[in-house]
């Protein structure tokens, strides 16, 4: 029987790619958002997460009608993949974009777990490395930026991925589940491509992003990873490709314009700064969008 996946924020700009990508793969999916979505075989249903009683009966509820002639209520979903939230600053007040972000968070992982599922899958981000959002010409503490890395962004979307980030590892340890936070970069549709080369010529105005980035169709592939790994409990993924969207060699770029920067091991010839080698190595990630094949 294929696994029964509610996927939150299913009809945002990562989602509805991610979403498809999914179906194809067989799971089951009930997207719940604010918003619809039209993929096909794939329900939605409208709820507002940051209410809990909205939050438990949407991962309680039936995925469709065929539900009913089971003759008994669903039992809880194999898992949850929660990418609702508000995506960055400058969209709502800062309060608001903290506020949302950490309370859906807390409450769709309190329902799955509650209700007895055992797997969650959480959007994290780049901006967690503080650089992303952060006032003036901030640099990184190091490179590669990987998960062990001291997240200390400045601003309120990035603090609230830092504290869902927290609020995943309570639960987590809690229950004894897997809940595993993706932090995903600059996420790309297939129709974004356009501008890559410019990104590569001038190089800078990617530092924001530390010159990464993740196809959504990829992420796809790293949810779908994550669904089929099983025993891990907490853990944080970077979610992004392989290569940096620069010109020369990774390690030649950063020893030129970050020379005081600590680099603490061998980079791969062209591997991203905000480097994926643990969802390669771990969940075994092989992207299929390089940046080059599109720009
Ligand atoms: N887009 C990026 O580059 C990027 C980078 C890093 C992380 N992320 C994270 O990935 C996830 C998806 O991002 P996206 O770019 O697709 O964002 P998006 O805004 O396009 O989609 C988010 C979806 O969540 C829904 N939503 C928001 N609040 C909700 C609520 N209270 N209840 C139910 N649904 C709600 C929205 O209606 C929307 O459809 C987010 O968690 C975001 O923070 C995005």
């Amino acid at each position: 029987m294929s696994k029964r996946i509610i996927f939150t924020g299913g009809s945002g700009k990562a989602g509805r790619h991610a979403v498809p990508y999914l179906k194809a793969k067989g799971y089951d999916i009930l997207n719940v958002d604010l918003k619809p979505l039209d993929a096909p075989g794939v329900n939605t249903l409208i709820a507002d997460l940051t209410e809990s009683g909205q939050a438990f009966n949407a991962l309680s509820q039936h995925f469709g009608f065929e539900g009913y002639a089971k003759g008994k209520p669903p039992s809880a979903p194999d898992a949850v993949v929660h990418f609702a939230a508000i995506p960055r600053v400058l969209i709502e007040p800062d309060n608001v974009t903290f506020a949302r972000n950490v309370v859906s968070t807390y409450n769709v992982i309190e329902a799955a777990m509650k209700l007895g599922c055992r797997k969650v899958i959480v959007a994290s981000s780049e901006t967690t490395y503080g650089v992303c959002f952060a006032e003036g010409d901030k640099d990184f503490k190091q490179f590669p930026l990987e998960e062990d890395y001291d997240a200390d962004p400045q601003d309120s979307y990035g603090l609230s991925k830092v504290c869902n980030e927290k609020t995943a590892r309570a639960f987590a340890m809690r229950y004894g589940a897997d809940i595993y936070a993706l932090r995903i970069g600059n996420v790309i549709e297939p129709h974004e491509y356009g501008p890559f080369a410019g990104y590569a010529a001038s190089p800078m105005t990617r530092k924001r992003n530390a010159w990464s980035y993740i196809d959504a169709r990829d992420l796809g592939e790293i949810v779908h990873l994550c669904l089929e790994k099983d025993g891990l409990g907490f853990q944080v993924f970077n979610a992004t490709n392989d290569t940096a969207t620069l010109n020369e060699p990774t390690a030649d770029f950063l020893a030129r314009h970050f020379p005081h920067t600590p680099v603490t091991r061998k980079l791969g010839e062209r591997e991203a700064p905000l480097s994926n080698r643990k969802a390669r190595e771990v969940l075994g990630f092989r992207e299929a969008h390089d940046w080059r094949k599109y720009a």
